[in-house]
């Protein structure tokens, strides 16, 4: 069977890696988190005390910054040079900035490299906000993932509570929104549903029903492959 490149785009906390991840295992694709490279590229930027607002500063820092995915256990790990930074890109003080890394041209430019080297062998799902416009405005499948906000906040409530941190459900709101606003309204590559993609909301549905959708949507494009 040919393989094709899946995006999964959408806002903040919709779902997007649980439904990439488990694509990813079903069909034994690649899977790419293109979140966490931003986010590990904000923590380099956050340790070092990188000036967001000097170009060369930021130039200068994006070489020192070498991403790299492995599984440890079963749970998909993001290394910064070689450190293991699962843990604290998901906390709050990269949350609330790594929208504002995000909107970079420098940062977006050398991640996009990154994640279209990941990619070109096909036989991969990428999640993020610009998979299915500018990373890979030709995979064959862009899902396009959207729920309501209460639920979304809700979950990345839950999900922070469950890894032991200390978050107010009022702060994990403001966040999404804010980075909702930001990402979507940035000058370079915007988060927007490309206008070949199909639309999920998953805001009453179950993360099985939600692959039952996904999967025949991959069905039907793979049958479509010669
Ligand atoms: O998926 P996430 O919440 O971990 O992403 C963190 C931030 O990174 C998000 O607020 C915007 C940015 N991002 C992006 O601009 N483009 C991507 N392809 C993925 C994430």
């Amino acid at each position: 069977m040919k393989k094709i490149t899946i995006a999964v785009d959408g806002f903040s906390s919709c779902g997007k890696s649980t439904l990439a991840k488990a694509i990813a295992v079903e069909l034994d694709y690649g899977y790419v988190d293109t979140g966490a490279m931003y986010r590990a590229t904000t923590l380099y930027f956050l340790r070092n005390k990188i000036d967001l607002k000097n170009n060369e500063e930021v130039q200068n820092a994006l070489c020192h910054v070498n991403i790299s995915f492995k599984s440890l256990e079963g749970k998909n790990c993001t290394f910064l040079n070689d450190e293991n930074v699962e843990e604290e890109i998901r906390e709050m003080e990269v949350s609330n900035w790594v929208s504002p890394v995000a909107t970079i041209s420098s940062v977006r430019r050398a991640m996009v490299a990154q994640q279209r080297e990941m990619g070109k062998e096909k036989g991969v799902v990428m999640d993020g906000r610009d998979i299915g416009t500018v990373v890979f405005p030709d995979a064959e499948l862009k899902i396009f993932l959207t729920a309501n906000m209460e639920i979304r906040a809700q979950r990345r409530y839950d999900e922070l509570i469950s890894k032991g941190q200390k978050v107010k459900r009022s702060e994990i709101a403001t966040n999404l929104s804010e980075r909702d606003r930001i990402d979507s309204t940035r000058e370079d590559s915007p988060l927007r549903k490309a206008d070949d993609a199909i639309e999920i909301d998953n805001s009453n549905l179950t993360k099985e029903e939600q692959m039952e959708l996904a999967l025949k949507l991959i069905q039907e494009k793979m049958s479509l492959q010669v």
